[in-house]
């Protein structure tokens, strides 16, 4: 089967590595299904930062690793424990960052991680989703522990970073869930989208937010969803985040947190790591099955929109490229997903 990887090159003891490993089109065996598994015929894969991450850490002499956690594509065979699927069923997940990644004609992914796409979705649409949207569910309604349906109506939350993959699906959660949604975006089309993805306000990150918030007649925010730089963000979190509140964040940390600066006020920290469940097969890893079928029922509801702005084809190693390239800018509004094979 054609997949695409990244090719670290053989090892060097004299060489300085600086450039991520090349991404190549190669034949490799196709995988088989465990018992837990659906064998997956990729249509559409989303690309997320942790593709370049995760290709930026390869060293030199490692293998070839297929990249790609976000994918849509139709079940081909399944293992003996599998339950509630049948072949030719439409589904998406994001997967399990130990395995290899969906970035191939075939893949492997634990049933209990996945879910039936949604029928009004095209692949591409659907492939844009599942990670950003179990990221965004698991930060909301498992982390910070609000009621999806609208138990915490009216909390102000701030989302750092709303245009991005993860903001945009998160807006949209938030906002379902009657929370009063500020969203940070700076450019004029990035605030522009996050009002589209249902903020209630939108602030410019590139300035000052505590001025802003005021503008708006607030003291400060119920809850914080970072999504961009924990480290960055700190004080400015332990200012802005109002006495018993409470922070998820979920990119990892470069040096030091000072927790201390939450202590006088009692505000709640936490974790949000998306591939936690399938990483560790926790008891519940099946709650991501779960929440998978639930968005993709809120999707059929019209309640969720897609987030895909950009589709590049066929799925090949120079479009991959040009997707990395563009999420390496930072500045990538919604998501990016690739279609269909040459
Ligand atoms: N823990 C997990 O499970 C998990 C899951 C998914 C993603 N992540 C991580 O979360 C981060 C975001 O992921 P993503 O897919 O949403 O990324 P993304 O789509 O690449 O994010 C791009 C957005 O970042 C915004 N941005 C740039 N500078 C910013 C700043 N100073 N403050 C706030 N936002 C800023 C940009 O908005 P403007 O153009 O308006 O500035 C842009 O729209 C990545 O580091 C990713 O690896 C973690």
């Amino acid at each position: 089967m054609l997949a695409i990887a990244a090719v670290p090159p053989a090892a060097d003891p004299g060489a300085s590595v600086s450039a991520p490993p090349p991404l190549q089109e190669l034949d490799l065996p196709a995988s088989l299904p465990g018992e837990h598994d659906l064998l997956v015929a990729v249509e559409a894969v989303g690309v997320n930062p942790v593709d370049t991450k995760v290709r930026a850490g390869l060293s030199p002499g490692s293998p070839p690793r297929v990249l790609g956690w976000d994918g849509c594509g139709r079940v081909e065979a399944m293992g003996a424990a599998v339950d509630g699927f049948a072949t030719g069923d439409r589904v998406w997940f994001a997967g399990d960052i130990t395995r290899p990644g969906c970035q191939a004609q075939r893949v492997a992914v634990d049933a209990r991680i996945a879910a039936r796409a949604p029928s009004n979705l095209s692949a591409a649409e659907a492939a844009a989703l599942p990670l950003t949207a179990l990221t965004a569910w698991e930060a909301l309604f498992d982390r910070l522990g609000l009621d999806p349906d609208g138990g915490d109506a009216g909390r102000a939350l701030l989302v750092l970073g709303g245009a991005g993959g993860v903001g945009s699906i998160l807006i949209q959660l938030a906002r379902r869930a009657g929370l009063l949604v500020i969203a940070t975006a700076s450019r004029f089309e990035s605030q522009a989208w996050a009002r589209e993805m249902g903020a209630d306000h939108v602030l410019d990150h590139r300035e000052p937010l505590g001025p802003q918030l005021q503008a708006l007649g607030l003291d400060g925010v119920d809850l914080i969803a970072n999504l961009h730089d924990t480290d960055a963000y700190w004080q400015a979190m332990a200012e802005l985040i109002r006495p018993q509140g409470a922070i998820v964040a979920i990119v990892g940390n470069r040096a030091p947190l000072d927790l201390d600066l939450l202590k006088s006020k009692s505000v709640r920290f936490c974790w949000e790591f998306m591939f936690t469940r399938p990483r560790y097969g926790t008891a519940d890893m099946g709650e991501q099955g779960r929440i998978l079928a639930r968005v993709t029922a809120l999707v059929e509801a019209g309640e969720l929109r897609t987030t895909l702005r950009e589709t590049l084809r066929p799925i090949a190693a120079r479009t991959l490229e040009q997707a990395h390239g563009l999420l390496a800018s930072g500045r990538t509004i919604g998501k990016i997903a690739l279609e269909g094979w040459a």
